[in-house]
């Protein structure tokens, strides 16, 4: 490190000589401070819990989405009107140029690529910009004018775009790097004698292209300085529900590679409002090489744990089951009849009486992924109640109660949203208020009680679904999930909405 700051500021010592330098100086520069953004954060050891990728194909989109709002920005180009004196075949000429207009820009051909370890470059070819403008000029005592066109061809630009970290976990763009040049020039006069061609040729022309040119890069550098208000958008603290909210800021800089621009987001649900950390941290997890998607979100089990821990701190993964949840066709009622048969104390003691239960999480659930398989283990307690026709409840029992459940996972709009189905149960008994109970005997009126009831609430919440992280009104399309080791990838093409493209004539 010291090595790198020491390089540079030698560079910078250099540039003092050298005026041109100055910029590829600011570069290092900026180069050198967020590698020790990174690397400081790299230290603290923050892993992310969810991780995006850009790839190539999500960059070309962008290029696509943004080059005609670049195209407009160029037709802005403001050249102010010159004059001046100029000696044209031993004649002195004086002339004026003025109210030159950029009519046309046409950038057909342009490409994006990946720059490891920056960000992305842009390069427009064989771009043109057709302007009009007035001439007027004086000579021998004679005034003459007319208007003329400037064709400007062979235009190209190549500009390198910077990736960062915004210091409050948005990404953001900066130029690194820009150039730009003007191949050929050629003039139109309407009105005038052929004369004035050598005029233009001789003075004028260079004149317009310098004042143009500078601003080529003004202007590509502004439009990409413009997309930071989008990359704004990012949801970095994404509300859930009346609980939860789930923060999406980035950990570290932004990883460029030959595969995708990689954000390391924190992806981690919190209650809202009061930030605790869960006992387990995220385990450090790669994409897979896949870019056939425009973008890839993966989303890893500590997220989903991370929810787990929150629901269960604010205390609502608990459920009260009664009867009237039970569907009449199930083999099973929730009364005092039904499991008078398996523990005959209960008919005796409470005869003729519908049944409560409370099923409550004893801690987070853990959820876990391998590949092509989601299973979540919940652990609990289900305490059963008589209702006493005053509706006094009468505990009955109290069993432990281990449960795996399967889940599918699927997106649905801009959430990722859940079904599960359950595998299988374990209790063993925790308290009896009526004499020995033989709980295997129970295990399927409580597995058809909890399908019956538990599963389909626990699904109709899942299928409410949570946001994913997403920046501006973005749509998604060819989505494509899957499950691989500690981690569900999600790989999609984006649509952005609401974005404004001029009308191009
Ligand atoms: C979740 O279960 C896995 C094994 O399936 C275990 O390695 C991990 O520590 C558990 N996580 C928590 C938070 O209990
Ligand atoms: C999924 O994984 C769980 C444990 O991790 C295992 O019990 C179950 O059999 C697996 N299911 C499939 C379909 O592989
Ligand atoms: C409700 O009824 C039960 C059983 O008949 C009785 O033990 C209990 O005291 C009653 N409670 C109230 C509040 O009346
Ligand atoms: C239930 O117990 C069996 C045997 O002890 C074990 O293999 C299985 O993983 C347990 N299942 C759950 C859901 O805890
Ligand atoms: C969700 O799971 C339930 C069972 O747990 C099943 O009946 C239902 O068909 C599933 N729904 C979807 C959309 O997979
Ligand atoms: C549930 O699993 C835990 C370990 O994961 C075990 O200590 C406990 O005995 C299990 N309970 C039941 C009811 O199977």
């Amino acid at each position: 490190m010291g090595y790198i700051l020491f390089f540079c500021r030698r560079k910078l010592y250099k540039s003092h000589a050298v005026k041109d330098t100055v910029r590829v100086d600011m570069v290092s520069l900026w180069y050198v401070l967020s590698l020790l953004t990174f690397l400081s954060l790299e230290a603290s050891g923050t892993n992310p819990g969810v991780q995006m990728r850009i790839t190539q194909k999500g960059l070309e989109y962008e290029r696509e989405i943004s080059i005609v709002p670049l195209q407009e920005k160029l037709k802005t180009i403001y050249i102010p009107d010159m004059s001046g004196k100029a000696e044209v075949l031993v004649m002195d000429v004086s002339y004026t140029v003025s109210d030159m207009r950029i009519q046309e820009v046409d950038l057909l051909s342009s490409s994006v690529g990946l720059v490891p370890g920056t960000g992305v470059s842009l390069s427009i070819n064989n771009a043109y910009i057709g302007l009009n403008g007035n001439w007027k000029v004086e000579y021998l005592f004679v005034d003459d004018d007319g208007w003329f066109s400037l064709y400007i061809g062979g235009l190209s630009v190549s500009a390198t775009i910077g990736v960062n970290n915004d210091g409050q976990g948005r990404p953001s763009v900066y130029a690194a790097h820009c150039t730009a040049s003007i191949g050929r020039v050629e003039i139109t006069l309407h009105g005038g004698l052929s004369w004035l061609y050598q005029l233009f040729d001789s003075y004028i022309n260079s004149a317009v292209l310098n004042a143009l040119q500078p601003q080529i890069c003004n202007l590509v550098i502004e439009a990409i300085n413009s997309l930071n208000p989008h990359l704004r958008t990012l949801n970095v603290l994404a509300q859930v529900d009346k609980y939860a909210e789930i923060d999406y800021s980035m950990v570290g800089s932004p990883f460029v590679s030959y595969s995708g621009i990689d954000l390391g987001l924190k992806g981690e649900f919190y209650n809202i409002g009061w930030h605790q950390e869960p006992p387990f941290s995220p385990t450090p997890f790669s994409l897979p090489a896949e870019d056939s998607k425009m973008m890839y979100i993966a989303l890893s089990a500590f997220t989903m744990n991370s929810a787990g821990f929150v629901y269960n701190k604010a205390g609502v993964l608990y459920l009260y089951i009664t009867d009237d949840m039970i569907p009449s066709g199930s083999p099973y009622r929730l009364d005092t009849k039904t499991f008078g048969v398996f523990i005959p104390e209960i008919a005796k003691q409470y005869p003729g009486l519908k049944m409560k239960l409370l099923v409550r999480a004893a801690k987070e659930p853990n959820i876990s992924f391998e590949p092509n398989n989601m299973t979540m283990q919940a652990s609990g307690t289900v305490t059963a109640y008589a209702i006493q026709p005053n509706a006094t409840l009468s505990p009955l029992f109290i069993l432990n109660m281990n449960a795996s459940v399967s889940a599918l996972i699927y997106v649905s709009g801009l959430k990722v949203a859940g079904n599960v189905t359950l595998n299988k149960i374990n209790m063993t008994l925790g308290t009896s208020y009526v004499g020995p109970i033989q709980v295997e005997l129970l295990n399927n009126v409580l597995r058809t009680v909890l399908n019956f009831a538990v599963i389909p609430k626990v699904n109709a919440l899942l299928k409410q679904g949570y946001p994913l992280p997403a920046i501006g009104q973005m749509n998604l399309r060819n989505t494509q999930l899957q499950i691989l080791k500690d981690y569900v990838l999600i790989g999609t093409d984006v649509q952005f909405l609401g974005l404004e493209l001029p009308d191009v004539l």
